[in-house]
């Protein structure tokens, strides 16, 4: 494409993404680039200050361990994740984030964040981990700190790039290659280490939402397997690729549950008003140990209601007014007890004004008073995201003063947090097997990774080797849809359709049919099986086959392009995981209907994948899973 200017930056630290994990990595990567006289280059497709999960703002801070007051203790939140996730967890990696989440959150509220307090001054709890905010400009004030950072320190930042591929020297990675999404622009980054944060992904499955409402969804539109696609075509060992997330939601808008459950202590029943958590609890004995865990796994929780749905009991309802009236019944008179009723209807918008508005535009379109009647509560479809409660994502060495003598040699190889791929390091969502790091602990996780790369980077000061033919030619693979829609477009009178060529929106429509029919999504009720994953598989094959044709009319359809091409490694991975791991570990996010059982002998085990870029091939294995403790 003659008419793309090529950009090229050198940097030493470049950060890939703009989200929680990247403003962590930019404030903590910056001061020791500062004192090492290095410089740090972040790239985020959108623009920080609302970009990512948090875009929207977030009502609380999900991952506060309250280390000083001795309130808990490290191996607490290893034991609560270990648990939520039915055993399968990076131990190592948990307790690093989780020692030290506590300094970021007390960072967030030295940067304006406004997070609630009881009369005596303490924060306010929603749960045992979970901290009650104001947090409709969380992300402004977090971008702040970053950019605030970089600048001090001489680095740099650029909004609007799109990131598509690594770039590599050899096993090593020297840096990334995108575009700009309203520039003619390709933009080459030659990095010593580089850092992503690119978020997970969404859309990889067919949304519940369709016509007027297609495109809203539990996870942000705007992460759409970035992150996945960058280290597995970078060559990076991938894990936990199976272990996707549903959440339960209210229906329709995706408003958050943690506050009703938690906080205002509601129950969720069926149409009939039972409580699927009881009246379904002899089915916890098929998933023991971890069937009977306190609180219940998300996917236990997921699981027990979707047996009300699959037999007939729906709609499934929060039952807000129950739960509102009982707090303000425990109020010392009428008066009292009318202003806490006010008091908590309020919190209840406020719930959804934070971090999800579309929820009270629904509310209040439909007339849903929470004081007065019960909302209406459902599965979302799946999604990729290994910071809340799912784990798919780069298999990463752990700290090497955590490790005990078993760990230390699966889980140990060097910096914390690089991945598989020399130079390579990952965070947030983009880094697996460490889930329930939510907002505040992928932030953390970022810090972490961001020292540590400024430790690589002083170990490899040498000038980063990059091969001007690798970048011509991903330039070319890169800009090609354009080029395939201006050649194709006219010869037919609808661009929509035309044999040479696919958009990628139908793209798009194709991959999210194969997942949902194939791999389990809504349309199936989250069940799949060994054959219809290899079929799902041979379909995916044709679809990648095509991926050669996609077209593109503008640089925003570009953008679309390369997003649908991310996802589609993403579903891949997804796919080949599920049929590896021969067992049903997580009921209520997949159930593999051929084999219906946990099966703690053989897979109580890491399922890891690995692509070759020049071979196209995949290989997978298992690793072990050692704790820090019994
Ligand atoms: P993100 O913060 O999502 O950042 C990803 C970044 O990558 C964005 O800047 C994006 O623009 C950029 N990017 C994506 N693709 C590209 C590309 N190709 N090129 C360049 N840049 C790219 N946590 C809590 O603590 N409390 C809550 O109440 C809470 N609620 C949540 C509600 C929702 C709806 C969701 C989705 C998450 C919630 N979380 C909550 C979790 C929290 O938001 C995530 O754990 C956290 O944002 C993950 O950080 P991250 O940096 O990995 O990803
Ligand atoms: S979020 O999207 O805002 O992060 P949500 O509001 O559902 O999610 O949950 C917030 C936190 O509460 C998460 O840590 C989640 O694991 C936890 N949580 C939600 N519901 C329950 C429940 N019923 N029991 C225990 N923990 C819960």
């Amino acid at each position: 494409m003659a008419n793309f200017e090529t950009v090229t930056v050198e940097t030493d630290l470049l950060i890939c993404g703009g989200g929680m994990a990247a403003c962590g990595a930019a404030v903590e990567a910056s001061y020791w680039a500062k004192k090492n006289g290095l410089k740090v280059t972040l790239v985020d497709k959108a623009v920080m200050d609302r970009s990512g999960a948090v875009a929207m703002g977030l009502s609380a801070i999900n991952q506060y361990v309250d280390l000083n007051s001795g309130a808990n203790t490290l191996k607490d939140y290893c034991d609560y994740v270990r648990n939520d996730l039915m055993g399968i967890t990076r131990e190592d990696l948990v307790a690093n984030i989780a020692r030290h989440v506590d300094s970021t959150v007390h960072l967030f509220e030295k940067w304006g964040l406004p997070i609630w307090k009881d009369a005596e001054g303490k924060y306010i709890h929603e749960g045992r981990w979970q901290l009650m905010i104001n947090g409709e400009s969380y992300k402004v004030i977090v971008a702040e700190a970053a950019k605030n950072a970089l600048a001090e320190a001489g680095g740099e930042y650029f909004e609007r790039v799109f990131i598509t591929h690594p770039l590599m020297d050899g096993d090593r990675c020297v840096g990334a290659i995108g575009f700009s999404t309203r520039q003619n622009k390709v933009y080459v980054f030659k990095a010593k280490a580089t850092l992503v944060a690119m978020g997970g992904a969404v859309h990889v499955f067919k949304p519940r939402s369709t016509g007027e409402g297609f495109g809203r969804s539990w996870y942000p539109p705007f992460n759409s397997g970035a992150s996945a696609f960058f280290t597995i075509y970078g060559g990076a060992e991938m894990t936990c690729q199976e272990v996707r997330f549903i959440p339960v939601r209210f229906k329709d808008a995706y408003g958050p549950v943690g506050a009703w459950f938690l906080l205002f202590k509601a129950l969720a029943t069926n149409a009939q008003g039972g409580n699927y958590m009881k009246e379904n609890a002899a089915e916890l004995e098929k998933w023991q140990p971890y069937g009977k865990v306190k609180p219940a796994p998300a996917n236990i929780r997921n699981w027990l209601m979707m047996l009300d749905v699959m037999d007939g009991k729906a709609p499934i309802y929060m039952q807000t007014h129950d739960a509102i009236k009982a707090i303000a019944e425990k109020s010392p008179d009428e008066k009292a007890a009318r202003k806490k009723l006010r008091e908590l209807e309020a919190e209840a918008w406020e719930d959804f004004l934070d971090m999800t508005i579309s929820q009270a535009i629904l509310w209040a379109a439909t007339n849903v008073e929470p004081e007065k009647r019960p909302s209406e509560i459902m599965a979302c479809d799946p999604y990729f995201i290994g910071s809340h409660s799912g784990a798919s994502g780069a298999w990463v060495s752990g700290p090497e003063d955590l490790q005990n003598e078993a760990t230390r040699q699966e889980y140990f190889w060097g910096y914390p947090h690089m991945t598989t791929v020399s130079g390579m390091f990952a965070a947030g969502d983009a880094s697996g097997a460490s889930s329930h790091k939510f907002s505040s602990g992928s932030f953390t996780e970022g810090r972490i990774a961001g020292k540590a790369a400024i430790a690589y980077i002083a170990d490899h000061r040498a000038a980063p080797n990059v091969d001007a033919a690798q970048v011509e030619s991903l330039k070319a693979q890169i800009l090609k849809p354009l080029d395939t829609f201006a050649q194709h477009s006219k010869t037919t009178t609808d661009p929509d359709v035309n044999p040479n060529y696919i958009r990628p929106t139908q793209f798009m429509y194709r991959l999210q049919k194969i997942m949902d029919e194939y791999a389990g999504g809504v349309s199936s009720q989250f069940k799949t099986s060994g054959k219809l994953l290899e079929k799902g598989m041979e379909l995916l094959g044709y679809l990648k086959q095509d991926a050669a044709c996609l077209a593109a009319e503008d640089l925003h359809e570009l953008m679309r392009c390369w997003e649908n091409v991310h996802r589609m490694f993403q579903a891949d991975a997804h796919m080949r995981s599920i049929l590896f791991r021969e067992e049903t570990r997580w009921p209520g996010y997949y159930f593999r209907s051929d084999k219906p059982s946990m099966d703690n002998a053989n897979w109580l085990a890491f399922v890891n994948c690995t692509y070759d870029r020049k071979t196209e091939q995949w290989a997978m294995r298992k690793r072990p899973v050692k704790y820090l403790t019994a």
